[in-house]
């Protein structure tokens, strides 16, 4: 059984190093630029941070190659920045949790480096070497996520490494046990450092159908330049997905059960089922994040009906997210502007009291729109290495701090991602200063949320009185939420006091049996 349970009801918010504070002016976000702003998480009430990858790595998918497992690229700090930094959240009550990347490592990790060299290497057999097809072309149709085929053939020593994301990027073989010790061990170095759970990136895949059989084509003729439509043209039945993933996270698990640490799982492509069977004995991955919110436009029936089936199936066990650093930021998918940031709150609002874990992704409380990038200066690999993928860039500028120079994200003239400035009304320091601001109801939807234990520690009775508005009755506060554009009539059985209005919408008419909530809102109430 599973000891960590501190996380239960907790936010986390997470944190794209590379462009959330530059203390010393390289224009890459760094560890002591996460120290210096740890007060912003404090007053926003949030409960743990979440830090996407700081290792050394090359960098071709921006630290998610990780060249070394147990150290900090030079360009965000040292292993000492990253011990003050723990210490110091400690001390504010802030929990720290680490990204762990275990699909895959960068080429240029010693690991396959030593792989690579020969196939005598001891360490050949940590990643996954196969012979050509008989025609010399790669050993199945598996595809990567990033364009192109996921193997790539070293002249060398005349075989093909699988990677489903990057060549530079080669896939562990998590059949091999030293592998699984590696990992082990890993883990472990961060715990004892004082990290406090761990966001394991694309845990769906460490496990490959050993059969390596062909995927099945589901779509026949998919756009070849757009990477992602590739992608989803084949069901993966062998790559992804692999029922004995959940026994390395039940190992995880043991691994990290002294310190009570969280395991939470990057769980993509995955319907519901998937995400349930994830999360469903408790004692392997804590929690899983539900990303089919992050991936999808203004769908409001469609996302009710998600939310409600993943709740069911996995209550008290997800992380619930509509942002994060890859995909455009919810406010610019639900339409932008001030519409798109009401609908954005009103979602959040309801994702808040859904139990489990939810995240915040920096940025998302100040109600902030895509960065605005010349194209000249995208970085992220779907754009750079694809002639039309759908680039994850715009969520990736730099935070807005201050209306100074480059809103206070750095010194240098230019951001490590050049976009343009946003305004002062986009700022922190502005929106501290103004209650009507998107800063000031996220502080205040959290600081409530606090208040409303139940929110978490309940079950959820929901009804749909339309297909775009839900009902949910939690302990003693009910949650009520009009995503069409008419207002819609809720029955309630007694008489209720409003605790929270979304962010950007009209406040509810309360009467006595029945509340009138607005187009596009979702409401907190309360036993008057
Ligand atoms: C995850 C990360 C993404 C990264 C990919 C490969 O999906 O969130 O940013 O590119 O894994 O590591
Ligand atoms: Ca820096």
């Amino acid at each position: 059984m599973t000891t960590a349970q501190w996380w239960r009801g907790t936010v986390g918010y997470e944190i794209y190093p590379r462009s959330f504070a530059d203390s010393n002016g390289d224009g890459i976000g760094d560890l002591d630029g996460i120290r210096r702003h740890l007060d912003h998480l404090v007053d926003l009430g949030v409960d743990a941070l979440w830090i996407a990858p700081f290792y050394p790595s090359p960098g071709h998918d921006h630290g998610y190659d990780v060249a070394d497992y147990r150290d900090i690229a030079d360009y965000h700090g040292t292993l000492e920045d990253f011990d003050r930094l723990v210490a110091e959240a400690h001390d504010k009550g802030l929990r720290v949790i680490v990204d762990i990347v275990p699909n895959h490592s960068s080429s240029e990790n010693a690991w396959f480096l030593s792989s690579r060299s020969s196939r005598d290497s001891e360490h050949r057999d940590w990643y996954i070497w196969k012979d050509p097809a008989p025609d010399g072309g790669p050993p199945n149709n598996w595809v990567s996520h990033f364009g192109g085929p996921a193997w790539t053939l070293d002249e060398g020593t005349g075989q093909y490494w699988c990677h489903l994301f990057l060549p530079e990027q080669p896939d562990f073989n998590w059949e091999n046990e030293q592998v699984r010790e590696a990992f082990d061990e890993t883990l472990r170095f961060w715990c004892e450092r004082g990290a406090d759970g761990f966001r394991i990136d694309v845990a769906h895949a460490l496990m490959k159908h050993q059969s390596f059989a062909d995927n099945p084509r589901v779509v026949d003729a998919p756009d070849p330049d757009d990477p992602g439509a590739v992608f989803n043209s084949f069901e993966h039945l062998y790559d992804l997905g692999q029922e004995s993933t959940v026994r390395i996270f039940e190992r995880w698990n043991d691994v990290v059960e002294p310190y009570g640490a969280v395991l939470i799982g990057e769980v993509g492509h995955g319907t519901p089922e998937r995400l349930e069977q994830m999360v469903a004995s408790g004692d392997a991955l804590h929690t899983a994040f539900h990303l089919n919110a992050v991936w999808e436009g203004w769908k409001p029936e469609w996302l009710l009906g998600e939310l409600e089936e993943v709740q069911r199936r996995a209550p008290g066990g997800i992380s619930w997210v509509i942002d994060n650093h890859d995909k455009s930021r919810s406010v610019s998918r639900y339409g932008g502007g001030a519409l798109g940031r009401q609908r954005s709150a009103a979602v959040t609002a309801l994702q808040m009291a859904l139990g489990g874990m939810p995240f915040l992704y920096q940025g998302q409380e100040l109600g902030l729109d895509d960065g605005k990038i010349d194209p000249a200066d995208l970085a992220d690999p779907i754009s750079t290495r694809n002639d039309h993928g759908d680039g994850r860039d715009g969520a990736r500028t730099a935070m807005p701090w201050t209306t100074g120079w480059r809103n206070g994200f750095t010194t240098a003239p230019e951001a490590w991602l050049r976009s343009e400035d946003r305004g002062a009304e986009e700022t922190v320091v502005a929106q501290s200063d103004d209650s009507t601001s998107p800063l000031s109801w996220y502080r205040s939807m959290l600081a409530i949320r606090r208040e409303h234990p139940g929110l978490w520690e309940t079950r959820a009775e929901w009804s749909n009185p339309t297909p775009t508005s839900a009902a949910l009755r939690r302990g003693d506060i009910v949650v009520l939420s009009n995503l069409g554009d008419e207002p819609v009539t809720f029955d309630v059985d007694e008489v209720l006091d409003v605790a929270l209005v979304s962010y950007g919408s009209e406040p509810p008419e309360v009467q006595s049996s029945s509340v009138v909530v607005a187009p596009t809102s979702t409401v907190w109430l309360t036993p008057a």
